[in-house]
């Protein structure tokens, strides 16, 4: 019996986590890739577009289509990732620049045009601060019933934290873009640093990565070996999978455990502005508008990772 591949649309900023989640993407047969649009965050907009290129036109995904977004947050400051190097993608010697070119449309207008033409809702997945998103419910909300499910990687809730404790990166990047998004009645569920930070690339996967023996597998291995080293270093653990699980999570949401929660971002607080709250009682009167992942099962997370790599 074949299986119904789930089409989805991809918003990332590649980014080392992001690129193997797009690599995953592409190569799950449970997943149809319809297209990715880029943000900045882990580098600027122009390197995690071409970021995005070249690692779609490495993988023989060239067909899908790349829609670049938005150069900067919707009202702060740009905020740039320091985990994966100048490039947003060190380690990449093998990684031919690319002969694709973007779409000539906004990301923003691709979505749209890409959702209002979708027969059914389609999934769709996030792994970088959510401007793009947040400027989508905004220039197009008749398209956003389109939009079965929105699977963000991003927020922290029981305060594990990596930049400014309590806020996890692409909040903190972008946090009235997840404060839009969040009141956008989209049904959302948030992969967090709660389960991210348990997904973690150590010796035994490096071993494990090491046995694939083909281009990508030697690409793989260097793009995580020089993400790992820089985790280490500025957060004293191994490189986490964040983004990856949550694409993985689209594929087998029984990967993750969720609880429904009213979310609100801090967009005012001087020094805690990207903070994510959850209210689990409904003390504040506020229907849960969220599921936040709050248990992962490890080991078949990486099954799964290391199967998709192999394949
Ligand atoms: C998130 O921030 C970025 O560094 C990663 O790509 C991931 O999406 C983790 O906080
Ligand atoms: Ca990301």
């Amino acid at each position: 019996m074949s299986i119904q591949a789930k089409p989805i649309l991809i918003d990332c900023d590649p980014g080392h986590d992001d690129a193997v989640a797009l690599v995953m993407a592409h190569r799950s047969p449970a997943i149809e890739l319809l297209g990715v649009t880029t943000t900045c965050g882990n580098a600027g907009i122009d390197k995690t577009t071409r970021n995005a290129l070249r690692i779609l036109e490495f993988i023989g995904a060239g067909n899908v289509p790349v829609a670049a977004g938005c150069v900067r947050p919707l009202t702060r400051p740009l905020v740039l990732g320091t985990a994966d190097g100048p490039s947003g993608l060190e380690g990449s010697k093998y990684l031919p620049d690319p002969t694709m070119t973007i779409e000539p449309v906004h990301a923003v207008d691709f979505l749209a045009r890409m959702l209002s033409k979708a027969p059914e809702p389609i999934d769709f997945v996030a792994t970088g601060p959510l401007t793009n998103v947040a400027l989508l419910v905004m220039k197009y909300p008749q398209v956003l019933a389109k939009i079965k499910h929105l699977t963000w990687m991003g927020g922290v809730f029981y305060r594990k934290s990596e930049i400014i404790s309590p806020t996890e990166f692409n909040a903190f990047c972008d946090p009235e873009a997840l404060k839009i998004v969040l009141e956008s009645g989209v049904p959302i569920t948030m992969v967090g640093l709660d389960v991210t930070r348990r997904v973690l690339i150590e010796e035994p996967q490096f071993e494990e990565l090491a046995k694939i023996d083909t281009p990508l597998g030697r690409l793989v291995v260097d793009w995580l070996r020089y993400y790992d080293k820089l985790h280490r270093r500025t957060m004293n653990i191994g490189g986490a999978m964040h983004d990856p699980l949550a694409l993985a999570a689209v594929i087998d949401p029984t990967l993750i455990t969720t609880r429904p929660a009213h979310i609100a971002v801090d967009v005012g607080g001087a020094y805690t502005f990207g903070a994510t709250v959850a209210d689990f009682w409904g003390t504040r009167g506020e229907k849960p508008n969220a599921e936040i992942a709050v248990d992962v099962d490890v080991e078949r997370f990486f099954d799964l990772m290391f199967s998709l790599l192999r394949g």
